[in-house]
């Protein structure tokens, strides 16, 4: 009889667990098919911001992604630290080209993925370029840069990022702005957290490969957000999140 009721509730678990095993697994099919919708919907829906696009003379084609780069990740990780030096030594064209695509460029043309993971596939980051020759939006679609000013606001970011020393000796300074209603629209208040932790997928692609290129940068979180917008001529749906120096280390 006890023999009996073991095999009964070993049977019963048997189909329990049979039975979770068809929910997970019909769960996780159902997930995928809906990241993939998602995807299609974004690559249709063009992801690019059009607020600052109506002047097409101020685009910039940037240089070509190399398809190799002879400096290893591990290289790159063993010697990230933070910079807030810089020798004053202009930082070539190429090597912006590649900060900025690092940043946000697409790997995946036909699905309109990025560099950096975003969740959904909103991408409610931008990025931002700031040096000699004025304030420039990164257009990741195109791979070009957008001058937004003509003019060098770098004294005006140093003010803005509470006098620090290496946001006025750096050569270019890149901002990451988040608008949190692209995420949020879809996940809620969690949608900001997204977006959040999505800018410091982006600033550590722009800090390693900084190093790979021999260059020294720095994250910096503080800052006076209105400040930064203004500087930017962004309204308030924008959040500045991280301001990064970069440039040549002193030798
Ligand atoms: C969220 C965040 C905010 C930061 N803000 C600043 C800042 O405002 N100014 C600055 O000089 N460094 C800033 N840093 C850099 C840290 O000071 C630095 O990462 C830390 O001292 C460790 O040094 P390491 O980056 O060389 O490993 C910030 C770093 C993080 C992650």
């Amino acid at each position: 009889m006890a023999g009996k009721n073991k095999f009964l509730s070993f049977k019963c678990l048997l189909i329990i667990a049979t039975a979770i095993f068809l929910i997970l697994a019909f769960s996780i099919l159902s997930c995928q098919i809906s990241d993939a919708q998602i995807s299609a919907q974004n690559s249709n829906s063009n992801i690019l911001n059009t607020e600052d696009m109506e002047n097409r003379e101020n685009i910039i084609k940037l240089a070509k992604i190399p398809e190799t780069n002879k400096y290893a990740l591990c290289d790159a990780l063993l010697n990230r630290r933070s910079v807030r030096d810089f020798s004053g030594r202009e930082i070539e064209f190429e090597k912006i080209s590649m900060l900025l695509w690092a940043a946000q460029g697409i790997t995946e043309k036909d699905k309109g993925f990025r560099t950096a993971p975003s969740a959904g596939a909103l991408y409610p980051l931008d990025v931002f370029l700031f040096n000699k020759d004025g304030v420039f939006k990164y257009l990741p679609d195109e791979h070009k840069l957008l001058q937004l000013r003509p003019n060098d606001m770098r004294n005006e970011l140093y003010k803005a990022c509470l006098s620090q020393g290496s946001v006025a000796r750096a050569d270019s300074v890149i901002a990451i702005t988040a608008v949190y209603e692209r995420t949020t629209g879809k996940y809620g208040s969690r949608g900001i957290r997204y977006a959040d932790i999505e800018a410091g997928h982006v600033c550590q692609n722009i800090l390693l490969t900084a190093v790979s290129l021999e260059l020294g940068a720095v994250p910096i979180g503080a800052f006076e957000d209105d400040k930064i917008l203004e500087i930017i001529n962004l309204s308030k749906k924008y959040t500045p999140i991280y301001i990064i120096p970069i440039g040549y280390p002193v030798e």
